[in-house]
């Protein structure tokens, strides 16, 4: 297949090229390089992660139509893999109108462009914070997802609104992945696995929401991605499908994690932030039975191979 990854350059997105290429599909990925947090990463993802790999990469931005239209005009893709975002939960309170831009207005021209250049196939990245402060755990899909407590999963359920609808009028198959807190090596540095280690790193206190009581359903990327491949190989017509590891952990489990292999760090416990989901926990079996999902990586595990990973890229 030929692929266009929006976010290519992010961390689920330079994960995903790297396996979709590796199963020989050609792959086009468009990023707009922002400095959301850190431009090198995302460079260096695509320089060292994706080194010798055949991929074309453009830099575009997804809320640009122009730009999109111009680079689909030279290809012919068979799907669309859009995980593209502007990320972050808690950044949402701060600056809602990039959210706004890229995460609706962004998705909005996707799907024109699937549409407008007959791209069958659309996969595209949803998030667990669409169940808000649902009290019913796990999360399954049949909940009901209107009452989002960020800005942030406001869009996010907006993509899978916008893409139902492209679905009912064009025709467009459409996959919706909601995703877990995904960490793992070359992963968001804004997130609480990279963040705390940064922080230990510059001997710098780690600031810890809701005094440590806030569980979530840690989920590995070789598994997220793994279930995306699955995705982009499926036909549906219309679907929205958790990913997440099934097994939700406090956050101290992780702090006591990171300690044991950057050594104790000093904290500073704070009350629940604004907008922040006090727990998650995905219901996988729908996505089992599609998807043939089926997570492998244990949370100690997957800390040991990202602490791997980061020891590594800054040479500590
Ligand atoms: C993450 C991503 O940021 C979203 O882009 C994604 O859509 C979402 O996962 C998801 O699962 O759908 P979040 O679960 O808040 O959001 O992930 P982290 O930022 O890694 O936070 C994990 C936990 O650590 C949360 O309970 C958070 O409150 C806590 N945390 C985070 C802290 O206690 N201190 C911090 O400085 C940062």
């Amino acid at each position: 297949m030929k692929i266009l990854i929006t976010g290519g350059a992010g961390f689920i997105g330079a994960h995903a090229a790297k396996k979709l290429i590796e199963e020989k599909n050609e792959i086009v990925i468009v990023d707009n390089l922002n400095d959301y947090y850190d431009v090198k990463l995302k460079k260096d993802r695509l320089k060292i992660f994706l080194a010798g790999l055949k991929f074309k990469f453009f830099k575009a931005d997804i809320a640009n139509y122009r730009q999109l239209e111009n680079i689909s005009a030279k290809h012919k893709f068979d799907c669309i893999l859009h995980l593209a975002a502007q990320a972050g939960v808690r950044y949402s309170l701060t600056n809602p109108w990039i959210y706004e831009k890229t995460n609706v207005a962004g998705t909005l021209n996707l799907l024109e462009l699937a549409k407008i250049h007959k791209i069958k196939k659309f996969v595209f990245a949803s998030s667990s914070s669409v169940y808000g402060g649902n009290a019913k755990l796990p999360f399954s899909e049949t909940d009901s997802v209107d009452k989002p407590l960020s800005f942030y999963a406001a869009t996010k359920k907006s993509c899978e609104l916008l893409a139902y609808a492209y679905h009912g009028l064009y025709g467009i198959k459409a996959c919706g992945l909601r995703f877990f807190t995904v960490y793992g090596p070359w992963g968001r540095p804004d997130m609480a696995c990279f963040k705390f280690a940064d922080l230990i790193r510059k001997n710098q206190p780690v600031e810890i929401y809701n005094f440590g009581k806030m569980k979530r359903d840690f989920t590995y990327i070789d598994d997220i991605v793994a279930g995306i491949a699955s995705a982009i190989k499926n036909n549906f017509a219309y679907e929205i499908i958790n990913l997440g590891n099934s097994k939700p952990e406090k956050l101290e489990r992780l702090i006591f994690l990171l300690e044991k292999h950057l050594g104790k760090f000093k904290k500073k416990y704070l009350p629940m932030q604004a907008g922040d989901v006090a727990a998650t926990w995905a219901d996988i079996e729908k996505a089992g039975r599609l998807l043939n999902f089926n997570p492998a990586v244990s949370l100690e595990e997957g800390i040991k191979k990202f602490i791997a990973w980061y020891k590594n890229y800054y040479n500590i």
